[in-house]
C-alpha cells in the first residue's frame, strides 16, 4: 500500500511567543510519493523550513499528522527520530554545513559512523558518492579550500552516501550563482532519474522552480496552490 513516503494531514504548527501561539503552519494536507523531485516554494517566513523539519523528524507538529516512512513523527522518541534520520534521511542547507577540520572524504563519511558498517563498506560507499558528484580529485581537501559550488556538492554526496529514501534540501541554491546552481540541480535531477531518490525542496530561487516536478506554494503558513508538471 505504502508508495507514499510522506503523508500530512490537518497538520499545524504552533510556535509560543512572547505574545501567545504564533502559527506558522495552518491545516496542511499533503502527500508525497516515491521518486518525487518537489519544492516547496513561497516567500521568506511563509514556513518552508518549519514543514522540512517537521518532515526531516527535527521538529514536530501540534495538530494533526505527519507520516514519513510509515512512522508518525510525534509518536517517535528521539532515539527513533535519530534512526529514522540516519537510516532514511538526507539533509542539504544553504550554508552546507560542512565540518571545518574534516577532508572532503570524512566529510561525506561522517553519516556512516552512525550505522553497522565496516570500513570497506564505509569506503566503497564513500567512494561512489564522491563519483556521483565529481568530486574525486578533491577527497583530501577541506572546506575552505572548495568554492560554494564544491561545498554543496560535498553536501549533496553526504545527503546521499547512504542512499536515502527521501533527500530535504532547504534553499541548497541560496548561496550561489547561476552556474553553480544549475550544475548541482542538474545533479540531483540525474540522482533523482537514475537511484530513484525522493528530493523535496524548499525554495524562492526561480532556477529550483524551474527544475521541480511539482510547485507546492505556501503563503503564511498555508497551501494556496500544489501544481505538478506535465512530463
Ligand atoms: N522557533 C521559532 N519560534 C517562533 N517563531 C518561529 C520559530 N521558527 C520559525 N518561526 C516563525 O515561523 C514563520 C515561518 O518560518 P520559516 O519556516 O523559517 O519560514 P521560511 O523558511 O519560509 O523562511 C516565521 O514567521 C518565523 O519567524
Ligand atoms: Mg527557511
Amino acid at each position: 500500500m505504502e508508495d507514499k513516503l510522506v503523508v500530512i494531514s490537518k497538520m499545524s504548527k504552533a510556535f509560543p511567543t512572547g505574545e501567545g501561539d504564533f502559527l506558522a503552519l495552518k491545516n496542511i494536507n499533503l502527500s508525497f510519493a516515491k521518486g518525487e523531485f518537489s519544492g516547496i516554494v513561497g516567500p521568506s517566513g511563509s514556513g518552508k523550513t518549519t514543514m522540512l523539519n517537521i518532515i526531516g523528524s527535527l521538529d514536530s507538529q501540534t495538530e494533526g499528522e505527519v507520516k514519513v516512512m510509515g512512522y508518525e513523527i510525534k509518536e517517535l522518541s528521539s532515539k527513533q527520530a535519530a534512526d529514522l534520520r540516519s537510516r532514511h534521511l538526507g539533509f542539504i542547507f544553504q550554508t552546507y554545513n560542512l565540518l571545518p577540520v574534516y577532508t572532503v572524504y570524512e566529510n561525506v563519511e561522517f553519516p556512516l559512523l552512525l550505522l553497522s558498517m565496516s570500513k570497506e563498506e564505509r569506503h566503497k560507499a564513500v567512494m561512489q558518492a564522491l563519483e556521483w558528484l565529481g568530486l574525486t580529485d578533491k577527497i583530501k581537501s577541506r572546506p575552505a579550500q572548495l568554492s560554494g559550488g564544491q561545498c554543496q556538492r560535498v553536501a549533496i554526496a553526504r545527503a546521499m552516501v547512504k542512499q536515502p529514501g527521501l533527500v530535504l534540501a532547504d534553499e541548497p541554491t541560496a548561496n550561489l550563482d547561476t552556474e553553480n546552481s544549475l550544475h548541482i540541480l542538474d545533479m540531483m535531477k540525474k540522482l533523482n532519474q537514475e537511484l530513484g531518490t525522493s528530493f523535496i525542496f524548499s525554495t524562492h530561487d526561480q532556477k529550483v522552480i524551474d527544475y521541480l516536478r511539482r510547485v507546492i506554494r505556501l503563503v503564511d503558513g498555508e497551501v494556496v496552490s500544489d501544481d505538478t508538471k506535465a512530463r
